[in-house]
């Protein structure tokens, strides 16, 4: 068995559930993330030092199937098992080689910034002070990647002096309809994942060292959350799956709409004298439970038929999205009254000099997709809008069984269409 480096280890690294023959350097309690990367493994423990060990390997000559499984948890609730940090022997000179090339760093905030624009994620954001503001405005979702929680670290995982992995480490408010962590309302939240590097090391560097000051910090549970497709498949390399699913999808201001909008339709601003009542009976009726707005920072559109409320749109003043979507009472839905919603806020956001207009659509299925996504996104699809991001929220799970997420390219809004 060789590390991926060359060093060479003498000697295999059997974890306590495994078949327990030891030698040379590995013995003790190990716990392996089999298929770390393609044909390896991790091994993480902790010594009585509290330093975290863990060594990178390419297991030649010792079937990949035969290492024991990763996680035999006792507890969902951990990013990482309890096992993971309860050996206290300390890290073999072996070990200590390996992680010794891998440092962590909390990183400042510009520093961070400057790695967010050369990997190129900050997009069409000015600056990442632009993008801060928008993440932040963005929070009034509190949803698993934008929610109004504080950033406790920036983190860079460095061999020498290049940055391999980076992230923000942020403790958020748990919003999950049931909570995932032991006991306590905030789990921490890894996000604006920076990876440079394909191999899943840096990132597990990264991971460990984040649910270590969350733990100083007495929360346990860790969320990570990932936009872009080539993270997702490390992040289950390490042993992570996804929980959650949501997609950004963004208007040009600019261009008109695919769609013509109901014209018979009358597109109003609501305001605090209305009453929340009929935004209440709207969303009651298009998606079965009320989020009141924040008049502080949300202009509402009330769209009116026949001098009735017949639908409703909350647009952002600071990040240009439609919070929590457009929503049309069930009985009018497929008159374009949608389409009228998304057209006054396009106008709206144009008027206040926004060249870009969003929504976010946090996918209540994750092994198909449900007929209400299957809606929301085929609606969202037909009046112009393009996917910017699809966000997967990854945790650890008891159970770790692979589940297959259909291709947002897979969602066939014509047969929907025919469905009506
Ligand atoms: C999504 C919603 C706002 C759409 O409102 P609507 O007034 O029915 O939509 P429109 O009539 O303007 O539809 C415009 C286009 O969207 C597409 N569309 C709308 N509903 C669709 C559906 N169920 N399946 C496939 N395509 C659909 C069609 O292309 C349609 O064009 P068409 O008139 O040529 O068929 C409405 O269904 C709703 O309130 N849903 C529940 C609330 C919700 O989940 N909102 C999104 C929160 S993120």
């Amino acid at each position: 068995m060789g590390i991926t480096d060359g060093t060479q280890i003498h000697g295999l690294g059997i974890p306590r559930h495994g078949a327990g023959s030891e030698r040379g350097h590995f013995q003790g309690p190990f716990h392996a993330v089999p298929g770390l990367a393609e044909g390896k493994a991790a091994f993480f423990r902790q010594g009585s030092k509290g330093q975290v060990a863990s060594a990178h390997f390419r297991p030649t000559g010792y079937p990949e199937a035969t290492v024991p499984s990763p996680f035999a948890p006792p507890s969902a609730a951990l990013p990482f098992p309890p096992e993971f940090f309860d050996n206290n022997n300390g890290p073999t000179g072996h070990e200590e080689a390996v992680m010794s090339r891998l440092r962590v760093r909390t990183l400042k905030p510009d520093e961070f910034g400057k790695l967010a624009v050369e990997a190129g994620f900050l997009g069409e954001w000015p600056s990442f002070a632009a993008y801060e503001r928008w993440k932040r405005g963005l929070g009034i979702l509190r949803i698993h990647w934008a929610s109004p929680g504080k950033t406790v670290y920036f983190l860079g995982v460095a061999k020498g002096r290049d940055i391999l992995a980076a992230a923000r480490l942020s403790a958020v408010p748990f919003y999950e309809r049931r909570h995932w962590g032991k006991e306590g309302d905030r789990r921490g939240e890894v996000q604006d994942l920076i990876l440079r590097t394909r191999d899943s090391a840096p990132l597990a560097k990264l991971l460990e060292e984040a649910s270590i000051r969350l733990r100083a910090l007495g929360i346990e549970a860790l969320g990570v959350s990932a936009w872009d497709s080539t993270h997702w498949e490390l992040l289950e390399n390490v042993g992570l799956r996804p929980y959650a699913r949501s997609v950004l999808l963004v208007w040009d201001t600019a261009s008109s709409l695919a769609k013509s909008p109901n014209e018979k339709v009358r597109i109003e601003p609501w305001d605090l004298t209305m009453g929340t009542g009929i935004l209440r009976r709207i969303q009651r009726s298009s998606w079965g439970f009320f989020i009141p707005p924040e008049s502080s920072v949300q202009e509402v559109l009330v769209a009116w038929l026949a001098g009735e409320p017949v639908g409703s749109v909350y647009v952002n003043r600071i990040t240009g999205n439609l919070d929590f979507g457009v929503h049309v009472v069930r009985e009018h839905w497929r008159r374009r009254i949608g389409t009228a919603l998304v057209e006054a806020a396009r106008r709206l956001c144009l008027a206040q000099g926004k060249s870009r207009m969003s929504v976010v659509r946090v996918l209540r299925a994750l092994g198909s997709f449900n007929p209400h996504d299957r809606r929301a996104l085929c609606f969202y699809q037909a009046t112009g809008a393009r996917l910017k991001w699809e966000v997967r929220g990854f945790r650890y799970k008891k159970r770790a069984t692979s589940i297959s997420l259909p291709p947002l390219s897979s969602l066939d809004c014509d047969a929907a269409q025919r469905k009506k």
